[in-house]
């Protein structure tokens, strides 16, 4: 699961806040810091079923209130309702069983799958135009049902959809999803009904002897695509590979969308964009990260991500062992409270430089896919033999076997390179790739994992500079 910000949303919120310099802090409330560095290391979730291209292009749309394009929601849509017609299916077979019938489905599996099978997807489709709706889910059962795609079963995979590390709150280990795109440390915890968090690591307050509620806090994120996470807040230790902060802000979650809840891998966020994104009332809490920084050697971290492998975030060092040549340092935009930098131009393969639609964008760990202004994606997959915009899949799509030309983009008015192997994203149909390069029709691009796996990226909030190199 993704953090899915709606941006105006967002905005709204922080827009009633006044921000105040940062209070000079006690050195001796971080521990173990000085000098040193800290590392944490970022896997691939093994149990992560969800993998659904299209819908992480939409959730990214989501995350920043960004109208998505028509084919993207109408292939949404389609996904939805063969989703809610296996759903609808899985309930009549249980009936079924009841009855003595032999019909077995995996619901949950299924609907994973539904993307798999655009045929079957869009004649549901066909006689349906709300998921919500019973006749029509009954009309799209019957469609899927007579095509036979509840009886396929995803095997899970492991892939570069999502990535945790482990963080030790009060003693209590939980499997975090680091996100520089948000700034809320929330978690699965025992407040939460049976229903809402089986499967998840939860955090038990009661049974930590560091921490301590924050009375009358409280938080709410209000999700794009309707998933919500909300809660109470306390404070309490917070140790990431060693890097310790006491009194550091967690967010308990009280209620949580089912999107979460089913992602069972995956017991909370944790923000690291900046602090003024926070979402807690009625003060404003402080990230992991900004708590930290004042006490690190360098108020740095680094993000080494990579294709098919697991990576590391390390607070405290750049690790000059991890890139090739030179890190290029750009100065960071903290206007709206995320790592923005100045994007104007790109160049295709060896191609020229050529100017870009849209000026500015973010490094969004939190994101799966890059996702880029209109002419640049059209201007990339024109050179890519075979590569269509697909009303179908809702975004470009690549023959898997392409060889793709690497792009490259303006980061902070330096070149970054975006590798072609790296924007071969997800097989959705044989030999057909969703590519990992998509368009949004936004001023704010969204550099997600797919840029990652080609750049070693550290984020300085010392001087608000983003670093980037090639991997060693
Ligand atoms: C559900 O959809 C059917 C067919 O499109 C329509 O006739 C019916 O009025 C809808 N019901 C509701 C409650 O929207
Ligand atoms: C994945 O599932 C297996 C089997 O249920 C479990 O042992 C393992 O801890 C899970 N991994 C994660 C990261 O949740
Ligand atoms: C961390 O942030 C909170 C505010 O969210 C503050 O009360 C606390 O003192 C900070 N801890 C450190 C060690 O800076
Ligand atoms: C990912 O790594 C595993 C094991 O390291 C390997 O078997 C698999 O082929 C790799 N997948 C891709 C797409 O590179
Ligand atoms: C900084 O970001 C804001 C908000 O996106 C934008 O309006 C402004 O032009 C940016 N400043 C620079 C110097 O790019
Ligand atoms: C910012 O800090 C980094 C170290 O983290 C340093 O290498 C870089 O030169 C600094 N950039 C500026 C503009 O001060």
């Amino acid at each position: 699961m993704r953090s899915m910000f709606s941006l105006l949303c967002l905005l709204g919120f922080v827009l009633g806040f006044a921000f105040a310099a940062p209070a000079p802090r006690p050195a001796n409330t971080v521990e173990n810091v000085e000098k040193r560095s800290f590392k944490v290391e970022r896997f691939r979730n093994p149990n992560f079923t969800g993998r659904n291209s299209p819908k992480q292009l939409m959730k990214a749309h989501y995350k920043y209130g960004i109208t998505p394009r028509a084919a993207l929601v109408e292939h949404i849509k389609r996904q939805e309702i063969a989703a809610a017609a296996i759903q609808a299916r899985a309930v009549v077979d249980t009936k079924n069983r009841r009855k003595g019938g032999k019909h077995h489905h995996n619901a949950g599996a299924a609907a994973s799958t539904a993307a798999a099978s655009t045929k079957t997807a869009t004649a549901a489709a066909a006689g349906a135009t709300s998921a919500t709706n019973a006749t029509n889910i009954a009309a799209a059962a019957a469609a899927v049902s007579s095509d036979g795609v509840g009886s396929v079963i995803n095997t899970p995979t492991s892939d570069d959809v999502e990535y945790l590390s482990p963080v030790d709150i009060g003693g209590q280990t939980l499997n975090l999803d680091f996100d520089t795109g948000s700034s809320d440390l929330w978690v699965f915890d025992t407040q939460l009904s049976a229903k809402s968090s089986t499967g998840h690591t939860l955090f038990d307050s009661s049974k930590s002897s560091t921490f301590s509620a924050l009375k009358g806090a409280s938080f709410f994120v209000s999700y794009g695509d309707g998933s919500q996470v909300a809660g109470n807040v306390g404070t309490d230790t917070v140790n990431i590979g060693g890097a310790t902060v006491t009194k550091q802000a967690v967010e308990l979650a009280t209620a949580v969308s089912q999107s979460f809840v089913n992602d069972a891998s995956t017991d909370g966020l944790l923000g690291l964009a900046f602090s003024k994104l926070n979402t807690v009332q009625p003060t404003q809490q402080k990230t992991f990260f900004d708590n930290l920084s004042a006490n690190l050697a360098d108020p740095v971290f680094t993000a080494d991500l990579r294709h098919n492998a697991t990576g590391t975030y390390e607070f405290g060092a750049i690790d000059a062992t991890k890139f090739t040549g030179d890190m290029t340092f750009v100065d960071v935009n903290t206007t709206q409270g995320f790592w923005q930098f100045s994007s104007s131009s790109f160049a295709v393969g060896t191609g020229a430089a050529q100017a870009g639609a849209a000026n500015q964008a973010i490094a969004d760990t939190g994101t799966t896919l890059m996702l880029v202004s209109n002419d640049i994606a059209t201007a990339y997959y024109s050179q890519v033999d075979g590569a269509q915009d697909s009303q179908q899949a809702g975004g470009f799509t690549v023959p898997c076997d392409a060889t793709l030309p690497d792009l490259q983009i303006d980061v902070g008015g330096s070149m970054a390179t975006v590798k072609g192997s790296d924007i071969v994203f997800e097989e959705i149909a044989a030999n057909t790739c969703f590519g990992g390069l998509q368009a949004i029709d936004s001023d704010l691009m969204i550099f997600g994992d797919i840029f990652f796996k080609s750049n070693f990226v550290a984020f300085n909030n010392g001087n608000n500079t983003l670093g980037f190199a090639t991997h060693a």
